[in-house]
């Protein structure tokens, strides 16, 4: 099989920068790298200069992506640990869910306190998900929020057999949990450190053999719900300074990444849909438009080279790997955005998927 046609692909889980940050990458530049990737929608997360924790910073930033995206787009809300709760429920509406910082990271946006983050599940409306980054034991604190507040929670980037094992369990137990997996945790280990030094350092980190095997596991049992990029562009100036910063970009690579694995026999090309689509859009409660969809070329063998990628940053730490899979066309609601090599539409093509 060569050509696979994905409907409506979603990655809810990116950081455009743009804003303060426009330096980094900015709306335009990775919203590019996004329908180069196959995507029709990105959800950007909240940790951004300034943070996404207000009405003020909200509607700033929705204007602005809305002027430069050219793949679709939501937002999230930012829980702050200083109880901004108050402005939860004029701002529901307005975006694809809260997201939670429960363990440091980019950004200020942490919230430590098992009190704040109670308070914090407790005022969210259920209408909406939350997402939260936690790492290793702290699964088990959210968890016990999920199991008392019933809200239907998706933990992201999830890289251990621990944590791993914490979610099976909620699953088993019939909690509101899914779980997402980024390639890089599926495809590099800390054993890729040295070649790679700081152009593999994200959060979470790359762990070990064993832990990578417990994700790809999951993921055989249908434990996985979601590949999410965590695209998170930083330039390569600021990866080789003294206190190089957390993230690497993903977007462009998800799906070569996958194929590669179609291709290792580790993962069967009829799960590539509900992984990177169908369930996406499912937890988020959106729908892709008519005429949405992304042909991908399955077998086609490819090296990934930063001269190929879109994003402003100009580096990936998957550089050099021979993948599988290229994307040849995205399509939004009936106008092809992406013809395998250049972007058609203009910034401010991309629509809010929430409103
Ligand atoms: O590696 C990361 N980078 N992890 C995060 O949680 C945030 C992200 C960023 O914004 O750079
Ligand atoms: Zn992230």
């Amino acid at each position: 099989m060569s050509r696979l046609r994905i409907d409506g692909m979603l990655d809810p889980h990116v950081h455009l920068r743009g804003l303060q940050w426009s330096h980094k990458g900015t709306f335009a530049s990775e919203t590019a790298a996004a329908v180069a990737g196959g995507y029709w929608a990105v959800l950007d997360m909240p940790n951004t200069l300034p943070s996404t924790v207000n009405a003020t910073a909200l509607a700033h930033k929705r204007n602005e992506i809305s002027r430069q995206a050219v793949s679709d787009w939501g937002v999230y809300f930012g829980a702050t640990g200083q109880d901004n709760t108050a402005a939860f429920s004029s701002v529901v509406d307005q975006v694809c869910g809260l997201k939670i910082y429960n363990n440091a990271t980019t950004g200020d946006l942490l919230v430590d306190d098992q009190t704040v983050r109670d308070q914090i599940y407790n005022v969210w409306p259920a209408s909406k998900p939350i997402a939260v980054h936690a790492e290793g034991p702290t699964i088990l604190a959210i968890l016990d929020l999920v199991r008392r507040h019933r809200k239907q929670t998706h933990f992201c980037h999830v890289s251990s057999a621990e944590e791993i094992g914490y979610l099976w369990a909620a699953k088993e137990e019939g909690l509101a949990v899914t779980v997402g997996v980024c390639p890089h945790h599926l495809f590099l280990t800390r054993d890729d450190l040295s070649a790679l030094g700081p152009f593999g350092l994200m959060k979470p980190e790359l762990k070990t053999a064993a832990d990578q095997e417990a994700l790809w596991e999951a993921l055989d049992a249908g434990v996985v719900d979601v590949i999410e990029s965590d695209h998170a562009p930083h330039t390569i100036a600021e990866k080789q300074a003294a206190a190089p910063p957390y993230g690497v970009p993903g977007l462009e690579t998800t799906l070569p990444l996958l194929g590669l694995a179609v291709h290792q026999g580790r993962l069967d090309a009829g799960q590539i849909p509900f992984l990177v689509a169908e369930k996406p859009r499912k937890i988020f409660g959106l729908q892709a438009p008519p005429e949405t969809y992304t042909i991908l070329d399955l077998d086609v063998p490819d090296i990934i080279d930063r001269q190929n990628l879109h994003t402003h940053c100009g580096w990936s730490p998957f550089e050099g790997m021979q993948v599988f899979g290229k994307v040849r066309e995205v399509w939004i609601r009936g106008q092809q955005v992406f013809d395998g090599e250049a972007v058609l539409v203009e910034p401010g093509y991309g629509r809010n998927v929430v409103t």
